[in-house]
């Protein structure tokens, strides 16, 4: 292979560095698309000026970001390192193989596929390679705290096949002992566990043991705790799941993407009886559902995963654990209804119309137009729209990578409680808040994001800066 000063024909580069590549983007953008470049600096502004506070989010590390702007844009292959369709692959292979250590490295998996192009691709690929139409499919219910791919009406997933959903027990937990009941009693080709809003830790073994006496798959969906997991704050699944997804761009700090991970069972029979798991699960992702891979993407989820790694990160996860908790401990003091009376992981679920009688979504715009971006949820037994909701939900990825403790969280908190408490609503849609409030809470979220600056976005801050 030909390194990065050499040409393929000895001669001299025919192009320049990466980073005069970059530059030389960016002077082309400005000169010629003044219009959208304006608007990638208003974006790329909005994010350093706002409390983060959605738990489907992180911020990628500019290292991160850069892989997205590279030439590895331009190639086009299908297929696998050393099995592509089109020649020219010897570099991208690298890469893919690279973020394919890398990723198994990170979760301890045994197989890793990083090419699934979102979460919903990954979860996708397994539901059409696992089950016919039809078949039947056991997820949590989507205002429990489920995700659309797991068999919500909304989705391919409750349109093709026979969704029957779990939910949670009164303390809003889930419920094992009806996860049980219905597997054992609807025989599902798959089980799916993993959420998108459940605030407490998952128990994966007692999944894996329903799944084996019920005859089903197990797929462990850890889009939102991935980040958890690969540091050792949450239990892993990778030995417990037959299969387990996730999405790159929440607690990875990655690019949009997914992964499909695999740990004890990739070498296991699939439903034929003879193709190994991982075999089904490689064909699935490409030619089954996918064509040519993101490479770029990947270059992404490599940077990223080897980020994942790090004593660094250790330390970020566990601050994104203590960050929630202290959250939601002093929003309870304050009096807001917080489901399950608290978190494990970084995830603050609250019934808002119960707490100061607004709906999610007064709550969501309220905050917003003071600068604290959160979203509206629903929540279990919900009576709004999906639209409106009786819940909110509050995530701490991005308020613990710049470096915000325990200190920061009760000012969040009390960011957060000076505006829902002050909030009048008119309807379920809108509101009025008076101005001066507006303007003091503003400006102190202004200035907390100057304190604590996105780290690496501006000059001056790192990623070990301590709680
Ligand atoms: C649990 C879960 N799975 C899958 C997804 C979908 O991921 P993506 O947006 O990459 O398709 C999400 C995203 O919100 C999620 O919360």
């Amino acid at each position: 292979m030909t390194t990065p000063s050499q040409t393929p024909t000895g001669g001299d580069a025919a192009t320049g560095s990466l980073a005069g590549l970059a530059r030389r983007g960016f002077e082309l953008l400005q000169e010629q698309d003044p219009q959208l470049y304006e608007l990638l600096e208003s974006e790329n502004r909005r994010q350093g000026e706002v409390l983060a506070m959605v738990a489907a989010s992180s911020v990628a590390d500019p290292s991160v970001l850069v892989c997205e702007g590279t030439a590895t844009v331009n190639v086009t292959t299908e297929g696998y390192p050393g099995a592509r369709f089109h020649a020219g692959c010897e570099v991208v292979d690298a890469i893919e193989r690279l973020a394919v250590d890398r990723a198994k490295a990170a979760f301890e998996a045994s197989y890793a596929n990083v090419q699934p192009h979102s979460g919903s691709s990954a979860n996708a690929v397994l539901l059409f390679s696992l089950l016919q139409p039809g078949d039947t499919l056991l997820g949590l219910d989507l205002d429990c705290g489920g995700h659309l791919t797991h068999g919500s009406p909304a989705s391919v997933s409750g349109r093709y096949f026979d969704a029957v959903a779990y939910g949670l027990t009164p303390e809003g937990l889930i419920d094992y002992d009806q996860v049980e009941e219905l597997a054992l009693r609807h025989r599902p080709g798959l089980i799916i566990c993993g959420a998108s809003a459940y605030p407490r830790r998952i128990d994966f073994a007692r999944f894996r043991d329903i799944a084996d006496r019920s005859g089903a798959w197990l797929l462990a969906d850890i889009s939102h705790i991935a980040g958890l997991v690969a540091a050792g704050v949450h239990p892993s699944p990778i030995d417990h799941a037959h299969f387990t997804t996730t999405s790159t761009y929440k607690q990875l700090y990655g690019p949009r993407g997914g992964l499909i991970l695999m740990g004890r069972d990739h070498d296991t029979p699939g439903p034929d009886g003879k193709t190994p798991l991982s075999r089904l699960v490689q064909r699935g992702v490409f030619p089954y559902f996918q064509g040519t891979p993101n490479l770029a993407a990947i270059a992404a989820k490599a940077r990223a995963l080897d980020k994942v790694g790090s004593e660094a990160f250790r330390r970020l996860a566990r601050r994104i654990v203590t960050d929630a908790a202290t959250l939601a401990d002093v929003l309870g003091d304050k009096g807001y209804r917080v489901l399950t009376g608290g978190t494990d992981n970084h995830i603050v679920l609250m019934d808002i119309l119960a707490s100061r009688g607004i709906t999610g979504l007064v709550a969501e715009k309220a905050l917003e137009s003071c600068n604290i971006i959160i979203n509206k949820n629903r929540i279990a037994g919900d009576r709004k729209s999906a639209l409106v909701t009786s819940g909110i939900r509050l995530g701490t990825n991005s308020l613990a990578l710049r470096g915000m403790g325990e200190v920061e969280m009760r000012r969040c908190a009390g960011l957060m409680d000076r505006v829902l408490s002050a909030v009048q609503a008119r309807g379920e849609r809108d509101y009025r808040l008076d101005e001066g409030i507006r303007e003091s809470v503003a400006a102190d979220v202004r200035a907390l994001c100057v304190q604590y600056p996105l780290p690496d976005y501006s000059p001056g801050a790192d990623l070990d800066r301590g709680p």
